[in-house]
């Protein structure tokens, strides 16, 4: 169709961006595009073949020479790494604390950001991450910065571990806070809000009212660019 558009949405960790975002494509009949999904990716091979986060040389080789492809489904995607699912493997603890060093190199953004571009070179797309409005897809017709204070955010995460996993909320809030600052902080592509992006604050919001929110928003950008 002429009106659809493409939807950044960025912001820090545990802000609610993957929830809505699959949520608003679902609705919208869009693909949904995780993109820390593939730096969590790189980061579980990286840690497999015993890489760490500052070699930078190695991680350049790497990232060469693995293939990592998201097959959308219905309630999400699914991430394969060389064929193989690793929808839950990239969701570990080890992961999450090494994806922030891993993501800060310019030969893993360089390769991930392209085939982000190359995913939404047809329209229809909602797309999240740190740098999506600034960096890889600056002219989306929509850019959200989802934001939400610290202690709700970990809160959020703290609810979602599994009983193998629990730690103690302030050291998840320690450790989110830590990810912000790296994420904030890096040369490449820090995240940051786009200037021409709408900033919504969740904390307060269930999820079915930022899916309103930003569903409204879509019609209205969608209305413009018919
Ligand atoms: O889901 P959560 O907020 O924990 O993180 P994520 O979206 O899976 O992203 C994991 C990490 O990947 C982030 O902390 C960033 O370091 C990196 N990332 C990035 O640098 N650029 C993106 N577009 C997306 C993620
Ligand atoms: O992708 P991102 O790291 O920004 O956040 P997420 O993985 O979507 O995690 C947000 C968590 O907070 C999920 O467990 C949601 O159910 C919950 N939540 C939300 O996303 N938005 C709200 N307004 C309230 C709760």
């Amino acid at each position: 169709d002429s009106d659809r558009i493409n939807v950044a949405i960025d912001g820090p960790a545990g802000a609610g961006k993957s929830t809505v975002a699959r949520k608003v494509a679902e609705k919208l009949g869009y693909i949904y595009v995780d993109t820390g999904a593939m730096y969590r990716a790189v980061t579980l091979a990286a840690n497999r073949l015993g890489i760490e986060p500052h070699e930078s040389d190695r991680l350049k080789k790497l990232v060469e020479s693995i293939h990592i492809r998201l097959k959308p489904v219905v309630d999400g995607q699914i991430v394969l790494l060389n064929e193989e699912d690793v929808t839950n493997a990239i969701r570990t603890r080890e992961v999450t604390l090494r994806v922030s060093q891993v993501a800060s190199h310019e030969a893993v953004r360089m390769k991930l950001v392209d085939m982000q571009r190359e995913l939404a070179s047809l329209k229809g797309i909602v797309m999240d991450g740190r740098d999506i409005g600034t960096q890889v897809l600056p002219q989306a017709e929509l850019k959200i910065f989802l934001i939400a204070s610290v202690q709700i955010r970990a809160l959020r995460r703290y609810q979602e571990l599994k009983e193998n996993e629990r730690i103690p909320l302030q050291q998840l809030e320690q450790e989110i806070a830590d990810r912000d600052r790296s994420d904030e902080q890096r040369e490449i592509s820090p995240l940051s809000c786009a200037k021409d992006a709408i900033v919504l604050d969740s904390s307060e919001l269930t999820i079915d009212q930022v899916v309103a929110l930003i569903l409204d928003l879509s019609r209205t950008k969608m209305a413009e660019a018919k």
